[in-house]
């Protein structure tokens, strides 16, 4: 064995002894410890000098057994993959406290659980997509009326609405711009605050102490008397500390070798601020700017290799990432007039954009500006309400269609996003660009779980916006992604 693959075994056994036992004891994941996952190995790195799986967030602090562990795991880069949900289901026959029926099942209503059959049927969307729950209250003072919800699983209020996410991975946190996919945890709707160039980090932290809370009370069912005010520290102190990306690669082996910057280290050492490297003017910090489409330059050092090293394939794949033109249109928050945050985007029909438009935080690859953007995921083709705008599967969503008190407009989607956080129509599906690193530990992708694998990430795009990849810049584009 080499020693590489020594630290993946020892950490995982540490981990899942922790994990099966249920048992307290020093235990902790080290530093350096790789954890498999289909594109190769990740990695996440704690600069308090490893993950302490004693802590509060790996306490149950509420009344159903569940811990913040529960759906953000080391072994996926603190989110979950649909696959090992699955896994915890077959080895616990759906006990594993992540299946409960708060949120962790399709519905809540009278949900039968009793026998193992009625829990893979309970669970499902959990089980295949790792789907959680997210039900919001449509705000007094919206803008628009509810329609109707087509909901298949009978969670078909209209007042309070069922939408289906995946859990953000709780780490790399220090580069977060807004707090939950709907930025409702730095938002009036949470009494949280927005993160903006002034206030940041601190605005950040006071967002991540409440949603300590809020995740205590919603998914663990608390009573509100822990998290404490000392554990909450203890919670963001330990989010903070945590950076994660892939380590290891299918064929590339290391992915911090030969002068290339893969794994989570170099992250530690990363400059940020809010509104870095902005395509669009950023109001609030004019030195948001100049914007190089270049995000990434972790695998500069492997462009030269040999045309067919596996490592030469994921530094064409970057630089597929940094400099394909693409024509952004009919993205709300971006094209239309009424885009808020600060931006100026006068309503440009067309924006000659690049991956790295939306993707703007050097070699992060999030969004450095609170700016939720509706890039179709979650909307259903007007020809074909099952598949969405890129091509993706839907039939398995909910169809909320919504009305604009104001001009009578309609919408339906899967995800009204921002819209039930501030009530406002033109807000509806907007949500957050998340963070590009460690995305092989935590399939499916996009917040409904739509793209099952990185390479239907890459087909949503050229259909949605009508980028034309070939076949190989379409392989070095996965091989790329999967090695974040
Ligand atoms: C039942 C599963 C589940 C549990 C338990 C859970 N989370 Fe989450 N977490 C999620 C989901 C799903 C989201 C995304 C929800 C959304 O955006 O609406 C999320 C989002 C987050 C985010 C936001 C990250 C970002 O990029 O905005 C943080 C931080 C987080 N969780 C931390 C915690 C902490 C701390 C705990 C324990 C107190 C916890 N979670 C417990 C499922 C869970
Ligand atoms: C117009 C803005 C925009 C552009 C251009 C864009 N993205 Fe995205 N990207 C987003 C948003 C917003 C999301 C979140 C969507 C969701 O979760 O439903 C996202 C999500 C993703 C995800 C999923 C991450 C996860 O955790 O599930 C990947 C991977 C990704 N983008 C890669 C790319 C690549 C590669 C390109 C260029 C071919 C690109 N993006 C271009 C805005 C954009």
């Amino acid at each position: 064995m080499t020693i590489e693959y020594k630290a993946i075994w020892i950490a995982m056994l540490i981990f899942l002894a922790v994990a099966g036992s249920g048992q307290r004891g020093p235990a902790i994941v080290p530093n350096g410890a790789h954890f498999p996952n289909p594109g190769g190995t990740s990695s996440t790195y704690s600069t308090a000098g490893g993950i302490d799986l004693t802590g509060p967030f790996f306490q149950s602090m509420g009344t159903n057994g569940r811990s913040c562990g529960s759906c953000h795991q080391p072994s996926d880069g603190m989110s979950v993959s649909a696959a090992h949900v699955q896994q915890r289901f077959d080895t616990t026959q759906g006990l594993d406290p992540i299946f409960r029926t708060v949120d962790g099942s399709n519905c809540n209503h009278d949900i039968d659980v009793s026998t193992v059959e009625a829990r893979s049927a309970a669970y499902s969307l959990l089980r295949t997509r790792g789907l959680i729950r997210i039900a919001i209250q449509v705000p007094a003072n919206a803008d628009f009326a509810v329609v109707s919800v087509d909901n298949p699983y009978a969670c078909g209020e209209t007042d309070t609405i069922s939408q289906y996410r995946r859990p953000l991975p709780s780490t790399n946190l220090s580069f977060l711009s807004a707090v939950m996919f709907d930025g409702r945890e730095s938002s009036p709707l949470t009494g949280t605050i927005k993160i903006l160039p002034t206030n940041y980090p601190q605005s950040l932290r006071s967002d991540l102490l409440h949603q300590s809370v809020d995740a205590t009370t919603g998914h663990a069912q608390g009573d509100g008397t822990r998290p404490t005010p000392a554990e909450q520290q203890q919670i963001v102190d330990f989010e903070m500390a945590l950076f994660t990306a892939q380590a290891t690669g299918r064929g590339t082996g290391n992915l911090d070798a030969r002068g290339a910057t893969g794994g989570p280290k170099p992250l530690i050492s990363q400059p940020f601020f809010i509104g870095t490297n902005s395509q669009i003017p950023v109001f609030e910090n004019p030195a948001s700017g100049p914007f190089n489409p270049a995000i990434f330059n972790t695998f500069d050092a492997w462009a030269g290799l040999p045309y067919n090293d596996p490592r030469a394939a994921v530094a064409r794949g970057q630089l597929v990432f940094n400099s394909k033109p693409i024509s952004i249109t009919g993205v709300a928050g971006l094209n239309d007039d009424k885009a808020a945050g600060g931006l100026v985007t006068g309503g440009i029909p067309v924006i000659a954009g690049f991956c790295g438009t939306c993707h703007d935080t050097p070699n992060v690859g999030n969004h450095s500006f609170p700016t939720p953007l509706n890039i179709g995921t979650g909307e259903p083709t007007p020809a074909n309400q099952s598949i969405n705008l890129g091509g993706l599967d839907l039939s398995y969503l909910p169809k909320i269609t919504v009305r604009s008190n104001v001009t009578g407009e309609e919408k339906t989607t899967s995800d009204l996003g921002q819209a039930l956080i501030d009530g406002r129509f033109d807000h509806v599906g907007k949500i957050k660009g998340p963070i590009l690193r460690g995305l092989s530990a935590r399939a499916p992708y996009f917040h409904n779980g739509s793209a099952q694998s990185l390479l239907d990430v890459v087909h949503f795009y050229e259909v949605r916006f009508g980028v034309v990849f070939t076949p190989q810049e379409e392989a070095d584009l996965v091989a790329f992604l999967s090695s974040l």
